[in-house]
């Protein structure tokens, strides 16, 4: 099978450098385009991020001297993956849309916009369906498609199985979330080093916006919001990758126990479909007290995995468990593969 050529916009960034990781022998994707800010243009990719190459695995070889360009839609590929700031990304997207690529974004700008899909396959697969009306608009074979927020996903993927089964009314959500979250160079160390800093910017609002749009439906070509009061605290935390999420919630009907388990360990709605980056079990319940951590657990599932443990009853809404996520990989570029996968195997691209 000949593979897809793909661009990444922001290439040089934490989530790009990702991108690029996790597209190193991908079966279907081959990476032909590198693009970044004019201070990395005109570089070889290896002199670009000389320095600043953040993984424990080396840059593949294939990419050191490939040319660093513009974010300008003249590049070589059916599809780019965005990991630009935020500061940039909403304009340059729409540029690369109207000019009939296929962008499957990270940044938070196009989310919550009225057409354009914010995606978890496993859990929201339907929403896809407002890519024609981008189509249109766009007059072409472009269109946009996102992921959600790093610490949204994690919430989002552990409760969705719970949502459609017993109907869920409220969420209270305190997240504890890894410094890679902030990019690079991120929080100071001196701010971070023997301290948790309980703020950070717009991430309570868009735990608590992005949520519902997930959540909801698809009626009459539009997005309905899912009917739950979601309310979120986020901390930053001295852990390099891994957000940690404790949560209470209040169902419809309460089920037992064990049959909320069974309903968490179940849910594979993508299995048949065989994706690369699907993991084999989205949702890993771990029975041990104090599991899960974001240093032994982060990495289950190739960091595709939502890990769940201490489920237990809350004395006042029904359920109260620990959710951990990889905010770098299914928090951010794992998502946009898969989200890639998924409109590939749809016949999307
Ligand atoms: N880190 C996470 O866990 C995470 C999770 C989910 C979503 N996100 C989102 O993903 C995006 C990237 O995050 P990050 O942590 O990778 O940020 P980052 O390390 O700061 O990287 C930003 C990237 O954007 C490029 N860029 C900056 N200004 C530009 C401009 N004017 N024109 C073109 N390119 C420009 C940079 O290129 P140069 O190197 O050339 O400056 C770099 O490649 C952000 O929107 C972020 O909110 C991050």
């Amino acid at each position: 099978m000949e593979k897809i050529k793909v661009g990444i916009l922001g290439a040089t960034g934490m989530v790009g450098q990702r991108f690029i990781q996790l597209l190193e022998n991908h079966p279907w994707f081959e990476i032909s385009e590198l693009a970044a800010s004019e201070r990395s243009a005109e570089k070889p990719y290896g002199e670009a991020v000389y320095g600043r190459w953040k993984l424990e695995t080396p840059i593949p070889t294939k990419v050191t001297s490939m040319m660093v360009k513009e974010c300008k839609p003249n590049l070589d590929c059916r599809m780019v993956f965005s990991a630009l700031d935020a500061s940039i990304a909403g304009p340059v997207e729409e540029e690369f849309a109207k000019a009939g690529y296929v962008v499957s974004s990270n940044s938070r700008n196009h989310r919550m916009d009225e057409d354009v899909p914010l995606l978890i396959p496993e859990v929201n697969a339907d929403h896809t369906a407002s890519i024609e009306q981008q189509k249109k608009k766009y007059d072409g074979r472009g269109y946009i498609v996102t992921n959600p927020n790093c610490s949204t996903i994690g919430l989002v993927l552990a409760v969705a199985p719970l949502h459609k089964k017993y109907g869920i009314k409220k969420i209270i959500v305190t997240t504890m979330q890894a410094l890679s979250g902030a990019g690079f160079p991120g929080v100071a160390s001196l701010d971070i080093i023997d301290n948790v800093i309980p703020f950070i910017g717009g991430e309570e609002g868009k735990m608590e916006s992005e949520s519902l749009k997930l959540l909801g439906k698809v009626e009459g070509g539009k997005f309905v919001f899912a009917d739950i009061k979601v309310s979120a605290s986020c901390n930053r935390v001295n852990v390099k990758d891994g957000h940690l999420e404790s949560v209470s919630i209040k169902l419809e009907k309460k089920p037992a126990k064990d049959e909320l388990i069974l309903t968490l360990k179940e849910f594979n709605p993508l299995k048949e479909l065989n994706l690369p980056s699907s993991p084999p079990q989205p949702i890993i319940v771990k029975e041990d007290e104090n599991r899960p951590q974001p240093r032994y657990d982060r990495d289950l599932g190739k960091g595709m995995a939502c890990v769940v443990g201490r489920i237990r009853e809350c004395p006042v809404l029904d359920y109260k468990f620990t959710i951990l996520s990889h905010n770098t990989i299914r928090g951010a570029a794992g998502a946009a593969i898969l989200n890639a996968e998924y409109l590939k195997v749809k016949e999307l691209l």
